[in-house]
C-alpha cells in the first residue's frame, strides 16, 4: 500500500512526540551539542554515550575551548569510548573551526562535510538537528526502515542503498509545520524507530510501529529478511604478550606510535607473539629493565572492527625501575597517572584493572 510522504511525516511526528528518548544532547540541541554527541555516538551505544558527553561538555564547554585543549587532555576525556581517531578529528575541526569560519560552526551540510571527521552521514545528523535543513541522516537505522518499508532486495551497505534511503525520506523532511524542526526530528525519530521498534536483531515489534500498515516487509512477513547485508570479512587475529614492569610505585608505558592503530595513546610494552617465560625475561632486559620475579597473569581478548587481540601477559617486579638507557619511548608513571592523566586505551583494560586494584 502506498502512502503520500505528509501523512508519512505526520504519523512519525506524532509517534515521536509519545515515545521519544529523552537524551541530554537533545534537551539544547546546539551546533557543538549535536555535533559532539553524532561523533561519540558513531560507534558507541546511547546509554554508554551519556556519561562521556556529560564529562567532556563539563571540560570542554565549547569549540573554543576544545580548539585549544592539550592532546593528552581531549584523549582522557574520550577513554574508553574507543576508535580514537574521532576525537582527534573532532578537535582538529574545532580549531578549522575557529580559524576558518570565525568560531561558528557551518550551518549546511555541504560546508560541514568539509571538516575533519564529519561524512555525509554525521554532516546531514548536525544539519538537521541543529539548523533544521532537510538532509536525511543515513545511519544503520534510517537504511533498515527504509528496507523494510520497500523490501529493498539490493545489499543494503552499498553507496547505492544510501542514496535510495536518502531520496526516500528526503519528500518527509520538507513537509512545514510550524515551529517545529521537521528535519531534525524525523532523523531522530527514525532513529528511535530503528533502535527501539524497527530493530536489527530478533523480530520488529510491528505492532508498536507507526507505519507498520505501509511496510512492505511487514506485509510480507518478510520483515527478518531485510536489510540484505552480505556477509562480513572475517577479522584477523593478532597474539601479543603484555607486560606490567614495576616497581612499588611506578609502571612502565611506552607511547604508541603517532600513525595507526591507538595511535598516540599510552600502552603497556608488549611483544608480537605468545612470549613463554624464558622469551619474555629475555625481552624485558632487552628493554633495559632488570627483572626480580615474573608471574604469568590470565589471558585477555579485545575486538576491535578489523581484528582481535589475543594476550596473555606477565607482570615484572624490579627492584627499582630506572628509566631504560635505550629510551624506546618508554617513561616511568605513578599508578594513580594511569587513572589521571595517560590514557591508555580499553584494549587494555584487563591489564589495567591489575595495575589499579593492586594499587
Ligand atoms: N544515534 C545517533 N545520533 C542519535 C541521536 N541524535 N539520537 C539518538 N540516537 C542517535
Amino acid at each position: 500500500m502506498t502512502i503520500d510522504s505528509t501523512t508519512q511525516t505526520e504519523r512519525l511526528l506524532a509517534w515521536y512526540d509519545r515515545e521519544r528518548r529523552v537524551l541530554p544532547w537533545r534537551e539544547d540541541p546546539s551546533p557543538y551539542h549535536v555535533w559532539l554527541s553524532e561523533i561519540m555516538l558513531q560507534q558507541t551505544r546511547v546509554e554508554a554515550v551519556k556519561g562521556y558527553y556529560a564529562r567532556f561538555l563539563d571540560a570542554l564547554p565549547d569549540i573554543a575551548s576544545l580548539a585549544a585543549a592539550e592532546e593528552d587532555v581531549y584523549l582522557k576525556l574520550w577513554e574508553g569510548l574507543g576508535y580514537y581517531s574521532r576525537v582527534r578529528n573532532l578537535h582538529k575541526a574545532a580549531v578549522q573551526i575557529m580559524e576558518e569560519y570565525g568560531g561558528e560552526m557551518p550551518r549546511s551540510a555541504k560546508e560541514l562535510i568539509k571538516l575533519a571527521g564529519i561524512g555525509a552521514y554525521t554532516a546531514a545528523a548536525i544539519a538537521s538537528i541543529a539548523f533544521g535543513e532537510p538532509a536525511p541522516a543515513v545511519d544503520g537505522n534510517l537504511l533498515r526502515v527504509f528496507a523494510r518499508m520497500t523490501a529493498y532486495g539490493e545489499d543494503s551497505r552499498s553507496e547505492a542503498a544510501k542514496r535510495a534511503a536518502g531520496e526516500y525520506f528526503l519528500p518527509m523532511m520538507v513537509v512545514e509545520r510550524p515551529g517545529r524542526n521537521v528535519p531534525g526530528d524525523l532523523n531522530q525519530a527514525l532513529m528511535d524507530l530503528g533502535a527501539t521498534v524497527c530493530v536489527p536483531n530478533g523480530s520488529p515489534l510491528c505492532g508498536e510501529c507507526p507505519w507498520s500498515e505501509w511496510c512492505e516487509a511487514h506485509a510480507r512477513r518478510e520483515e527478518l529478511l531485510y536489510p540484505v547485508m552480505p556477509a562480513k570479512k572475517s577479522r584477523s587475529v593478532q597474539e601479543l604478550t603484555v607486560f606490567l614492569i614495576r616497581d612499588d610505585e611506578r609502571i612502565a608505558l611506552r607511547k604508541r606510535p603517532a600513525r595507526g592503530l591507538l595511535a598516540g595513546l599510552y600502552e603497556y610494552p608488549n611483544a608480537e607473539g605468545h612470549l613463554d617465560a624464558a622469551e619474555a625475561e629475555k625481552y624485558v632486559r632487552q628493554l633495559g629493565f632488570e627483572p626480580i620475579r615474573i608471574r604469568s597473569l590470565p589471558p585477555a581478548k579485545h575486538i576491535f572492527t578489523h581484528k582481535e587481540w589475543h594476550m596473555i601477559g606477565y607482570e615484572v617486579r624490579a627492584d627499582e625501575l630506572t628509566p631504560p638507557p635505550s629510551g624506546g619511548g618508554i617513561l616511568l608513571a605513578q599508578v594513580s597517572e594511569i587513572r589521571d592523566v595517560y590514557s591508555v586505551p580499553s584494549a587494555f583494560a584487563a591489564f589495567t584493572e591489575r595495575v589499579i586494584v593492586g594499587e
